[in-house]
């Protein structure tokens, strides 16, 4: 978690790291601090609270910056990046697991002063200087005492004009421009500047001087990178005319999940047929990936009937695990950068798994790990809840299913799936829903068969982004336990677009109403409107297996108008950040 910049040129560095903190705020805003020729300026709360008198005093051509996602200690201006040991300043992406042990084996002569993990390998680097060592081997000597996930950008006072790099599993690119060396935590921070753009890899480390980088390998020996392919334009960050990053990525829902479609077709032709012939099938992501890899799991069992599991990868256990040399092991992330999706990867790799990583960046450390790799071409993502992302996920599958299975029972039709979609996004009776919803503080979503899986990821929107707590069930599951939760006023929202769930789904109708829940009813089937829901949401009509591609949009609109409607920004939602580099 978190976005590290840094800069080291012909300019002015503030403006850089400034400019570039703002694009990397969806991986944390809770603190943000810069470092430019030896002042450190840092402020609690969001990157803007940087901008000020102070730092319009910054005149150097150096410096480091960094927006947080607190692991450890609270987010208060003391805990912010950079953290300083003398000369040494830092910023880090990642988690220390040793910083108790080092906290105890640091000398006196280092005092503490954060509650971070971070202070110690400050405090470790500056040992190093403070023995003759250079910023770099100091910085090497650290990292091989340091246990978990980093990506460091580390200046000294003692060598103007230089930042040291070094990353192991957390991000780190590298980029060179006309206006001199970026490094950041994100292509798309610095794409603008940059012609050229290198990726660190696991223990690789950069030393960036006014002139250039130079680059190191894991056993520290001077080595030449290739640069990788990127697109300025595909990494522009903004909202293009809309209020929000969430608002302008649920309009692009259709557009990226044909794009994904499309572009999948051509890509799996190019992969080898003895893939797509598993004895076993495992699905692993976190949160709305999950939801994904939920339906995913889903279709097999309905139309390839290959078994399959669908593992949140925070839970995958090597111990567990029905992983060997014949089961294909997907793993799906937007980000391509989340701890627990590539640890668990790690694991079915042990277990001699064939692993596939589905994500929709251009690069990934989950897609360097991985056997083979997938793109959906959702497009960027930067909002925290994820929508175009979950729906181009969602069509990978219905996609791999057809492969599976040799055909799929109906023929999808992605032109009118994608128009279906986009005649969900903006509708006026959410609008009205969000309206009515904004005071609550409870709402049960509910579904059967492929609705459930679309009621838990409606729930999962909701939850992050409004703060009205919410539980997804399974329709029929409520009688054995949860009605006891249902009393007047109760929101119940429920999923019915399914045809042979249909009759079950109007007894749990009755049931909540009985109850005097307020309900809402989403479905394509016009002979429902009057089946006494207080509101009916009608949906477009496909065939039922597709209708999970509609029904979740409105659901991520109504999450978003609902979160605007109770004042929360949406794309900062408190505690959360875009992509969780840390396990
Ligand atoms: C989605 O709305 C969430 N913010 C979150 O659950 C997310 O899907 C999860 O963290 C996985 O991210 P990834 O797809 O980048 O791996
Ligand atoms: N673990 C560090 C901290 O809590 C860095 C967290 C981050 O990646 O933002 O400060």
């Amino acid at each position: 978690m978190c976005g590290i910049i840094g800069y080291c040129g012909v300019g002015p560095a503030f403006p850089y790291l400034f400019e570039g903190l703002k694009k990397l705020e969806y991986r944390g805003y809770d603190s943000a601090g810069v470092e430019v020729g030896g002042r450190v300026i840092k402020r609690a709360g969001s990157v803007d609270g940087l901008k000020n008198a102070e730092t319009a005093g910054l005149a150097g051509r150096c410096g480091i910056g960094h927006t947080r996602w607190a692991t450890h200690g609270a987010p208060s201006a003391v805990n912010a990046h950079p953290e300083s040991s003398g000369p040494v300043h830092l910023v880090h992406n990642g988690m220390l697991e040793n910083y108790a042990v080092l906290r105890a084996e640091l000398p006196g002569r280092y005092p503490f002063v954060s509650d971070t993990d971070t202070e110690s390998a400050a405090h470790c680097i500056r040992a190093g200087i403070d023995g003759g060592e250079s910023l770099l081997a100091a910085t090497w000597r650290a990292a091989d005492r340091l246990k978990g996930s980093f990506a460091f950008l580390v200046t000294s006072d003692l060598e103007p004009e230089t930042i040291c790099g070094i990353r192991r599993n957390s991000p780190l690119v590298v980029g060179t421009g006309e206006r001199g060396v970026f490094l950041a935590s994100d292509i798309a921070a610095i794409a603008e500047h940059c012609e050229e753009i290198f990726s660190l890899d696991n223990e690789e480390s950069v030393l960036v001087r006014p002139d250039g980088p130079r680059f190191f390998g894991p056993d520290r020996r001077e080595i030449r990178k290739a640069s990788i392919r990127f697109d300025k334009n595909y990494e522009k960050v903004g909202f293009e005319g809309y209020s929000c990053f969430m608002e302008k990525e649920i309009h692009e829902v259709g557009e990226g999940f044909l794009q994904t479609c499309l572009g999948l077709k051509n890509q799996m032709k190019g992969m080898p047929a003895e893939l797509f012939r598993p004895k076993r099938l495992l699905f692993c992501g976190c949160g709305t990936a999950y939801h994904a890899c939920r339906l995913g799991k889903k279709l097999m069992e309905r139309l390839v009937r290959i078994p399959c599991e669908a593992v949140l990868a925070s839970e995958a256990d090597e111990e567990d695990l029905p992983v060997d040399g014949e089961t294909l092991c997907v793993f799906v992330s937007q980000s391509g950068e989340t701890a627990d999706t590539i640890s668990a990867l790690r694991v079915c790799k042990k277990l001699g798994g064939r692993t596939l990583a589905v994500t929709n960046v251009v690069q990934s450390s989950l897609e360097d790990l991985a056997d083979f790799t997938l793109k959906t071409h959702a497009g960027r993502e930067f909002a925290v809840a994820s929508t175009k992302a979950y729906v181009a996920q969602s069509g990978f599958f219905y996609l791999l299913a057809e492969k599976l299975a040799g055909g799929l029972p109906v023929s999808m039709d992605l032109e009118a799936l994608k128009a279906g979609m986009e005649a969900c996004v903006d509708l006026s009776e959410i609008r009205a829903l969000a309206g009515e919803m904004k005071g609550e503080s409870y709402a049960f979503f509910l579904g059967r068969g492929l609705d459930h899986l679309t009621a838990m990821e409606a729930s999962l929107k909701c939850k992050e982004i409004t703060y009205i707590h919410s539980e997804a069930y399974a329709a029929g599951e409520l009688k054995h336990g949860t009605l006891a939760l249902i009393e007047p006023g109760s929101r119940v929202i429920l999923f019915v677009t399914q045809r042979k769930w249909q009759e079950k789904m109007m007894n749990t109708l009755s049931e909540v109403r009985a109850r005097g829940a307020r309900t809402v009813l989403l479905s394509p089937f016009s002979d429902l409107e009057d089946c006494g829901a207080d509101r009916f949401i009608r949906l477009p009509a496909f065939p039922d297996l597709y209708m999970p591609l509609i029904s979740i949009v409105p659901c991520q609109s109504l999450a978003f108008r609902l979160s605007r409607e109770r004042g929360i920004d949406c794309d900062k939602p408190r505690n959360l950040a875009k992509s969780v580099t840390v396990e």
